[in-house]
Formats: structure tokens, C-alpha cells, sequence
């Protein structure tokens, strides 16, 4: 059985997620050919790579950064969040402003992370490896928005928050995750007139960028995650809701769908808690 390149995979993602090339965030470490058997799991260290060649694994897969170029870069793919909310009637000087806090604060994290470490051990062991990232959650953001609309299109009535949820619970990614879907901002009986669906763009935009969606009218903001303290930064003068949908469930949206397409093209996938 002819395997796949690590170029291959990479190409895959791009096709699915409507990218030309890769973002800075996602890094093939060690290319490869002919992978047969490949591991795959949210966030690969050196234990998981030792782990793909007990279990006769011929390539890992992370989705999250894992060293090189895809650390060191990685702000600069917060500047999709400039995109995103620009696309939802975001006055762009305002949205860059808004994003202006996380990355200062991601280019400081960035240039503390021990970047080589985990590529040095794929290097060592001649094992194929690679990360996709952005790629990943931008398949994962268009099922999601997807969902939404239509699920909105058949209601007969205002759509609320509880509907959001409802509708993104019809993906079995939320219906079967251990993490309920949350709204640890605003109420699940408000409207949901205006949606962003605020995935694919490194990590959430914590409590300045929601600001700057409900300031423009943006009434519903939808993350994976959001930090207990920006939490309660948005709570203190609320102006719109906060949905977040759960890490695990909502990176499984996307990493889903394209292990799927790898499947299909005889790959075997052996998952690690994704
Ligand atoms: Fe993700
Ligand atoms: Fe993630």
C-alpha cells in the first residue's frame, strides 16, 4: 500500500481549509514519504514521539505548534482576528487596536518558548513530523458557521443563544463532548441577531476583541475557550454573550473532517485523545 508525504498531508489541509499556503502557525519539522501509519494528537512532546515509534507509527501529526518556526510566528497569525471581525462590521483601526494587547503579550510568550526541543527529538529519531494549525480550525470555523446558519434559516421565530447552542449540539463533536457548551458572558435567553464565530485565528480574542465585536454590533461571540479573569473583565459591564464550546470538542470540529479524508485515502489514523 503507497503511503503519504508529509507534503501530501499538508496539501490536503490547505485544499479543505481554501489556503494557499501554509500559515506561520503550522510547520512540517521532519518531511517525509510513504507514512502508513500515522499518529495524531492535539499537542505532541518528545513522550508522544517516542510513543508513535513503540506503537509502530511511521509520522505524527500535532495540531497545536510544537516547536520551530510555528512558535516563533505564531503571533502572527492573530492577525486573522483582525479579518474575522472586520468581516463582521469591525471598523478595522478599532480591531487592530483590540488585538494589539495579544500579541504583544504571544510575541513575549514566543520568544520564551524552548523551541527546537520537541523538532530535535523527531530529528533524532528520523521520525516524519509535522503540525497543522490554522488550517485545521478554518475547516472546523466553516462547519460551524455552516451549522448555524442553517439551523437559524429553519427557525420561525427570533433566534437566541439557546439556539446557537442547539444548533451546534447537532454536530457530534458538542453532543457527545464531556465539556457542555457554556456562556460564561451574557444569557442564553438574549437574540442572536449578529454571530461571530471567532475560531481559526491562533486562540481566542480574550476580553478585548468580544469588546470590540458587541461595540460593533455584533451581539453573540463564539469561542473555544476563554480565560476565567477575561471572563470576568467582560462580565463587569456586559454587552453582548459569550459562547464558548470547549477546546477538545471544538478543535475535533475541523481535526475530524480532515482525518477523515486522510482515512479515506488508505492512511490508517491512530489518535491520541483527539
Ligand atoms: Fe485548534
Ligand atoms: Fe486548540
Amino acid at each position: 500500500m503507497a503511503g503519504i508525504s508529509t507534503d501530501e498531508l499538508v496539501a490536503i489541509a490547505l485544499e479543505m481549509a481554501g489556503m494557499r499556503r501554509l500559515p506561520a502557525d503550522s510547520e512540517v519539522y521532519v518531511p517525509g514519504r510513504e507514512i502508513q501509519r500515522l499518529l495524531v494528537a492535539l499537542d505532541v512532546g518528545a513522550a508522544e514521539l517516542l510513543l508513535a515509534r513503540e506503537l509502530g507509527c511511521d509520522g505524527v501529526l500535532a495540531h497545536h505548534p510544537a516547536g520551530g518556526r510555528a512558535i516563533l510566528r505564531f503571533p502572527e497569525v492573530l492577525t486573522r482576528h483582525v479579518e474575522l471581525m472586520v468581516e463582521h462590521g469591525v471598523d478595522p483601526a478599532a480591531a487592530k487596536a483590540a488585538l494589539q494587547p495579544l500579541v504583544a503579550r504571544a510575541v513575549l510568550r514566543a520568544h520564551a518558548a524552548n523551541y527546537d526541543q520537541v523538532p530535535a527529538v523527531a530529528r533524532a529519531l528520523g521520525l516524519p513530523f509535522l503540525n497543522l494549525h490554522l488550517p485545521l480550525d478554518e475547516i472546523g470555523r466553516r462547519i460551524m458557521v455552516e451549522t448555524i446558519e442553517q439551523y437559524r434559516s429553519q427557525l420561525d421565530r427570533e433566534c437566541t443563544v439557546q439556539d446557537v447552542i442547539d444548533a451546534l449540539r447537532t454536530l457530534p463533536e458538542f453532543a457527545e463532548a464531556e465539556t457542555p457548551i457554556m456562556v460564561p458572558v451574557g444569557a442564553v435567553d438574549r437574540p442572536a441577531r449578529r454571530i461571530a464565530v471567532v475560531h481559526g485565528a491562533g486562540t481566542n480574542g480574550g476580553a478585548p476583541v468580544a469588546q470590540a465585536y458587541f461595540a460593533h454590533g455584533v451581539d453573540t461571540v463564539i469561542y473555544l475557550h476563554l480565560a476565567p479573569e477575561e471572563a470576568e473583565r467582560l462580565r463587569i459591564e456586559p454587552a453582548g454573550t459569550v459562547i464558548v464550546v470547549g477546546h477538545l470538542a471544538g478543535d475535533r470540529v475541523g481535526i475530524n473532517r480532515y482525518l477523515a479524508e486522510v482515512t479515506r485515502r488508505g492512511i490508517e489514523v491512530v489518535r491520541l485523545g483527539v
